[in-house]
This record gives C-alpha cells, structure tokens and sequence, in this order.
C-alpha cells in the first residue's frame, strides 16, 4: 500500500482540509452549533490520500469519525480552526469544507449561567468570526497555489458561488444545492457545481465518495499543470 501511494500523483505535496463544524461557547456547558456531520470534508480527506497526498484534517467536532492515514488537529472554535490552519501551512492545496460558524457569543460567561430567579431570559451578543477561506485566500507570501473554498445555497446556486468566490478571492468554489427540492441534503448523494476562472462546471448527481475522488483527481491534475516542483 505504501508503494502504491507513493507513487500517486499527489505524493509530496500536503493539503491542509477544513471538515466538520465549530462549536462557539455560551458558557463552560453550552454551545452554538449547526448541522454539519463532517461527511463532505472526510471523503475528501480521504480521496486525497488515497492520491498519495499527505493531508493535515482540521476538523471541528464532527459526527462522522476522521479518516485514517491523515494528521488529524481537532479543534472547536472558528479561532481555534484559523491558528490550526495557519500552523499547519505552508501547503500546496487549501480546501475549506467545514461549516464554520459565521458568528460566535460576544458575551461568552466564564462560568456557567445560572436562572436567577427573576425569569428573566439572558441576552446573547454575537460578533463576527474570522473567515479562515478569505484569511488564506488572502494571503501575500505563502499563499497556497490553490485555494478552493464550498457554498452550500438554497436558491440561485450558481450566481451566490460566483459572487462568493470573487468576494473570498479563491481559486474554486464548489456549490451545491441544499435545498428540500434537491433532496441531496444529509442523503448519500450530491450534485455539484464548480466554479473556478475558467468558467462554471456542473457535475450530475452522484455519490458523495465519488464527487470525492473526482475532485482529488481534478486537483492533482490542476496541480500538475501550475508548476513544475
Ligand atoms: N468559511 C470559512 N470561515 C468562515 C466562514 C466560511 O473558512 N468564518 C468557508 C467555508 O468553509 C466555505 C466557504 O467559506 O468553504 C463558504 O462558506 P459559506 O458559509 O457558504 O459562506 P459565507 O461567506 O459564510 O456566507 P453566507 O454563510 O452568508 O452565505
Ligand atoms: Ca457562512
């Protein structure tokens, strides 16, 4: 197995993956999170071993375990996955598969909160994460040669990845459509499109591993053709 992977064509280059999603604290108990299982990261992990990439996994808490052969870092907050992937560059692929929570609890308690009797509910303020995709898509120096950021839309799929992907300045935006109508959400499969700067791809619907492997393909072969290392 050793010799098969060595000989892939991702040996020798790392790719850092984002999978899962963060837990943003209330108090020392309790938390804001979302729905990710971590699913779409994890076979994407995995597809690129498989190619003989080395892989370094942040991953936040997920629901589905982390595939083997990867250096799993696992994390819980939106800061905490940022200084993860920043200690883990330099790295020839970034892909930003995690759901990251877009706010966290600005007024965060250090000890758990308590009812004071006055039934009175307490007021939670959010402020703004850091977006790990648009830090490292933004990066002068060190920069990762190819960046590739997901979009999870529910209407006008393709025109959200497009904005999405000028705004956060990546290579690739892979969009799919989680809508109730398209049926692909938490099922086996995904029909997805890529956007990247030579225009617009659409994939018909498949399984996840297979979208998986298809994309690892099209990153070694990308890869491939930006530099001779
Ligand atoms: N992302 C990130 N850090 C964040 C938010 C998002 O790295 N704080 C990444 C995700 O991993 C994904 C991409 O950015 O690869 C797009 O995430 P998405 O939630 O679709 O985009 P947002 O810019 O957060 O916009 P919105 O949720 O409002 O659609
Ligand atoms: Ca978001």
């Amino acid at each position: 197995i050793r010799a098969a992977l060595a000989g892939g064509p991702l040996s020798g280059r790392h790719v850092i993956v984002t999978s899962g999603p963060t837990h943003e604290p209330i108090d020392p108990v309790r938390y804001i999170a979302n729905r990710s299982s971590g699913a779409q990261g994890t076979a994407l992990a995995a597809a690129l071993r498989d190619l003989g990439a080395r892989v370094s996994f942040v991953t936040g808490p997920a629901s589905v375990p982390p595939p083997t052969g990867v250096e799993v870092i696992r994390v819980e907050t939106a800061r905490e996955m940022l200084a993860a992937v920043e200690a883990a560059l330099p790295a020839d692929v970034a892909l930003f598969a995690a759901a990251v929570a877009d706010w966290r609890v600005a007024n965060a308690a250090g000890q758990k909160m308590k009812k004071d009797g006055s039934g009175q509910a307490p007021a939670l303020a959010f402020t703004e994460n850091p977006d790990i995709l648009a830090t490292v898509a933004q990066m002068g120096q060190g920069r990762p040669p190819l960046v590739i950021g997901f979009a999870a839309e529910t209407e006008t799929v393709e025109a959200h990845a497009v904005a999405k992907r000028a705004r956060k300045r990546c290579d690739w935006i892979v969009a799919n459509d989680v809508s109730p109508e398209s049926g692909v959400m938490g099922g086996p499969e995904n029909a997805v499109t890529i956007i990247d700067a030579m225009g617009t791809e659409h994939w018909p619907r498949m399984p996840k591993a297979e979208v998986a492997e298809r994309l690892a393909a099209r990153i070694a072969k990308t890869l491939a053709t930006l530099e001779t290392p």
